[in-house]
């Protein structure tokens, strides 16, 4: 049985993966961080939170993960901890860069350490084209982050490729483009959208109040896009790969695909909040996945409608749920 160690277990991707990889037979093991209150309603959503082994450790922690990885011999590490939310790393950029940047190397210390023939997964963003140099993203087009996030994260990149290189380690980073589900957080703007729009058609709440919508993301599903992180641990050589849907669509017309399933106009609800800007902003995104089209038969599935009905009444049933109590 293979056994793959999973960082960022708690979070969206972290419970997609690890229903996906219980799926194909592997023994899961998470690493959950210490909190002052249990942190596994996604992987409880998932019905999986009994399935997986969750161990004590922190990515900031070497010393943790070095033992971790001496005591239970994962395969494949999957390293998607991250403080993932951009609005906050402008408010928390030394925290950010700790998690987010330093978090990851530990993590290739401590396999080159313990054992350098472990397969690595490094989550790596499309946030890093940022100021984007070339209207459609691939893996050869030049990185320019916009945000204390997107530039930890170029480091976790760049830092994936030299372990590659220097020890010849199977270190792989897959470029995902936004990727959304049921279970996203409820800051990222979409499930922001389905859960308002669901609260307002239940009469709970009048308002959105939303920032910049003339922003533009290439918006896929997390179940299809975990799918891709295993397939580039298979793949016969580490290389790293854009994983998108090769489609944009504004922040206004996403409002509008889920308001217009309510039956409600987004215009009568969506006010502006400047408070909500951001101080540099990256303007638009669309991925091309051809490479891991060709090389790992990967496909983005899910289509934008498809997969905000599915977080509408996934919200829906949610509130409905908790005012019945
Ligand atoms: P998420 O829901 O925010 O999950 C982040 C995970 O990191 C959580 O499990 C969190 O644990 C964990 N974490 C944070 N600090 C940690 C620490 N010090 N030690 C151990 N674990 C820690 O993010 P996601 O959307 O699943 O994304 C997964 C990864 O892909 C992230 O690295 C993200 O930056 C990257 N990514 C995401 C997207 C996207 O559109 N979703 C696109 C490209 C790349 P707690 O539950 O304890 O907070
Ligand atoms: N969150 C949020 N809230 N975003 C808003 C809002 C709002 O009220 N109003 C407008 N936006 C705009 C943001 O300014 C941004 O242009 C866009 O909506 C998407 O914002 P997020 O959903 O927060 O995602 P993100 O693109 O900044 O980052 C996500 O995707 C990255 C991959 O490109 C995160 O998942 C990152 O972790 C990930 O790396």
């Amino acid at each position: 049985m293979k056994t793959a160690l999973i960082s960022g277990i708690t979070g969206q991707d972290g419970a997609y993966l690890a229903e996906y990889l219980l799926s194909k037979g592997y023994n899961v093991l998470g690493i959950i961080r210490r909190l002052s209150t249990q942190n596994i309603e996604r992987l409880s959503y998932l019905n999986i939170a009994d399935k997986v082994k969750l161990l004590d450790g922190d990515i900031l922690d070497l010393s943790s993960l070095i033992r971790i990885l001496k005591d239970y011999k994962p395969g494949e590490v999957y390293n998607l901890a991250a403080q993932s939310f951009v609005g906050t790393s402008w408010q928390q950029p030394i925290l950010t860069s700790n998690v987010t940047a330093i978090g990851a190397l530990n993590l290739l210390e401590a396999i080159r350490l313990v054992d350098p023939s472990i397969k690595f997964y490094q989550a790596s963003t499309s946030e890093m084209f940022g100021k984007i140099k070339e209207t459609v993203q691939s893996e050869t087009t030049p990185f320019h982050p916009r945000s204390p996030y997107g530039v930890s994260k170029l480091y976790a990149h760049w830092m994936t490729v030299n372990y590659r290189e220097s020890y010849n380690m199977f270190a792989c980073a897959g470029i995902l483009f936004n990727h959304e589900s049921p279970i996203r957080g409820l800051e990222f703007v979409t499930r922001k959208v389905t859960y308002t729009a669901a609260r307002i058609k239940l009469g709970l709440q009048d308002k959105l109040s939303l920032g910049n919508i003339d922003t533009k993301r290439d918006w896929g599903h997390a179940r299809d896009y975990v799918k891709a992180m295993y397939l580039m641990l298979q793949h016969d050589k580490p290389e790293d790969f854009v994983i998108a849907t090769g489609r944009t669509t504004s922040v206004r017309d996403m409002c509008e695909i889920a308001f217009d399933y309510l039956g409600l106009n987004y215009e009568d609800y969506v006010v502006i909040d400047k408070e909500l800007f951001r101080p540099a902003e990256v303007e638009i995104l669309i991925g091309n996945p051809s490479k891991a089209e060709k090389y790992l038969g990967w496909k983005s599935r899910t289509t934008l409608e498809e997969m905000i009905k599915e977080m509408v009444e996934a919200d829906l049933k949610r509130i409905k749920e908790e005012i019945k109590g």
